[in-house]
């Protein structure tokens, strides 16, 4: 647990963190209230502080500086008044912290950018995630230090109750996007459908009604492509559906719906050794749901929002779904299985269904659907696409808020043809190489009836091999930051 708090006056025996830019061949504080003189940073300079973003570069006994260690945080050459520059200096801050094993540290927030409170709601998100650790499964006993205190040091025109929102909105989503890590890097074996059911279940309070539905549901419901998915593994599937109802009436309604492959092996199209080792991953889009769930009641968004979960494993057990099969969606749609392995778009497909026959405005779904989202778009984008431009715009801005980066891609009429099967409606692969992320968005396509929607697939950034300043290596959380900032209509 860390405690937020903010202060005019930086505490004297604390590191004090400021963020500075290099301009030409010198360093510039960005101006605060307090102003360190050049030579501070010419020293850091000449001692090989780079000044790339993220950087950091501690100073010890400067003199007379406020405090006897001064963290010197470079935002780059990047836009000075990017919340998510200043995300991911907190991010690196709170690693030096974490290494040092310092409890305490203050930290300037600038007074020259153009919005101080945005800023420091990024600097809050970037401490808690970049303290961010899975240690549930380490025989490792805590370290015996760990950051504690964190006094931002606020520029004199925001103003205290407002810098505490900043710093309250900040740790719910940070809360949140943990939430969700902790779910995708938990183990695949620990988390089937019924587990996760019942975490969803505890979401429950006195805005949000959850729903459940098992194997017996699923039939009456004719959700008949969730449950052929389902028919190779020893887990029964389960369909959540959360709801949160605001208290005051509602401006708009929403569906987010959340891919929840609790492990994909492929199926009987098994996956390579190689390929399935991040895919206790699958159920990201799951997690984000129900992360986004988690900050709700907190948040209390004017919006009625439903969740809506599918869950199974893809496994290849005895009775599984075989490629030439069969199944009908429950909007009556057949589908031909032509790979197993392209099974997050027959469990969305049922999902989606069920989305259509809500009173909604708007569907989003998010979901670990297509390798071929990596090959388009490499692991700083997940792509965006939908059939409403103003949907799209405003999920845009909301991850440009959030620096969780989305692209669009086309959703192209013509390329329905690939999707298009012998035997069924609809075959549930396009041709190999060809478009693979559009395809999943095309075939997504058939099951939302007349309803503005948009897909975002994270198959891309859903998880880190290498970890960087903001997440340590496994599942990210992606997407939920920016979903809560779509919901609020925050804008960047
Ligand atoms: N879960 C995978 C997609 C994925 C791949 C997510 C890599 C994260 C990292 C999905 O179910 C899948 O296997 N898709 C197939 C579709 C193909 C068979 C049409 C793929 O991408 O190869
Ligand atoms: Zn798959
Ligand atoms: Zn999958």
């Amino acid at each position: 647990m860390i405690r937020f708090s903010t202060t005019s006056r930086p505490d004297s025996d604390a590191p004090l963190a400021v963020f500075v830019h290099p301009s030409g061949a010198v360093l510039r504080q960005i101006p605060s209230s307090l102003t360190l003189p050049s030579s501070l940073l010419t020293t850091a300079r000449e001692d090989g502080f780079e000044g790339k973003t993220g950087g950091s570069f501690l100073l010890r006994n400067p003199s007379g500086q406020p405090s006897s260690r001064l963290l010197l945080l470079s935002v780059g050459t990047g836009a000075a008044n990017d919340p998510a520059v200043y995300r991911h200096c907190a991010a690196s801050a709170a690693r030096r912290a974490k290494d040092a094993g310092w409890e305490t540290l203050s930290i300037l927030i600038p007074s020259n950018i153009k919005d101080p409170g945005l800023i420091l709601q990024a600097v809050t998100e970037g401490i808690l995630l970049g303290s961010y650790s899975y240690t549930k499964y380490k025989n490792v006993s805590k370290p015996s230090k760990s950051l504690q205190n964190v006094a931002f040091v606020v520029p004199s025109r925001l103003n205290p109750r407002r810098a505490q929102g900043n710093i309250q909105r900040g740790s719910i989503a940070a809360d949140s996007v943990i939430y969700a890590r902790d779910l995708i890097n938990e183990s695949p074996s620990q988390k089937t459908p019924d587990t996760l059911a019942g975490l969803a279940r505890g979401l429950a309070c006195p805005s949000i009604q959850v729903n459940v539905f098992g194997k017996k549901d699923l039939l009456r419901m004719k959700m008949m492509v969730l449950l052929g998915v389902n028919r190779g593994s020893a887990h029964p599937p389960a369909f959540v559906h959360l709801h949160y109802r605001p208290k005051t009436k509602a401006r708009k309604r929403l569906a987010i719906v959340g891919k929840g492959i609790t492990f994909d092996s492929g199926g009987l199209s098994l996956k390579p050794a190689d390929s399935m080792t991040t895919m206790k991953s699958d159920m990201s889009g799951a997690a984000a749901v129900m992360a986004v769930f988690k900050a709700l009641p907190l948040l209390k968004p004017a919006v009625e929002i439903h969740g809506l979960i599918p869950l199974t494993e893809n496994m290849p057990g005895d009775d599984a779904c075989k490629p030439g099969d069969v199944l009908q969606a429950m909007n009556g749609k057949t589908i031909e299985v032509l790979n197993t392995d392209a099974e997050g778009r027959l469990i969305l497909a049922d999902a989606l269904s069920y989305a259509s026959t809500l009173t909604v405005d708007e569907i989003v779904d998010v979901a670990t659907l297509t390798g071929a989202c990596t090959i388009a778009l490499g692991r700083e984008y997940a792509a965006l696409l939908g059939n409403d431009t103003a949907l799209k715009n405003r999920l845009k801005e909301a991850s440009r808020l959030s620096g969780e980066k989305v692209w669009e891609l086309p959703l192209e009429k013509n390329y329905r043809d690939h999707i298009l099967s012998d035997v069924a409606d609809l075959k549930n692969m396009g041709n190999p190489g060809e478009a693979g992320t559009i395809i999943g968005g095309v075939f997504l396509q058939e099951f939302i009836g007349q309803k503005k929607w948009a897909h975002i697939d994270i198959a891309s950034v859903s998880w880190t091999k290498k970890g960087n300043a903001l997440c340590p290596p496994g599942g990210t959380g992606v997407m939920v930051r920016t979903i809560l900032n779509y919901i609020l209509g925050r804008t960047a």
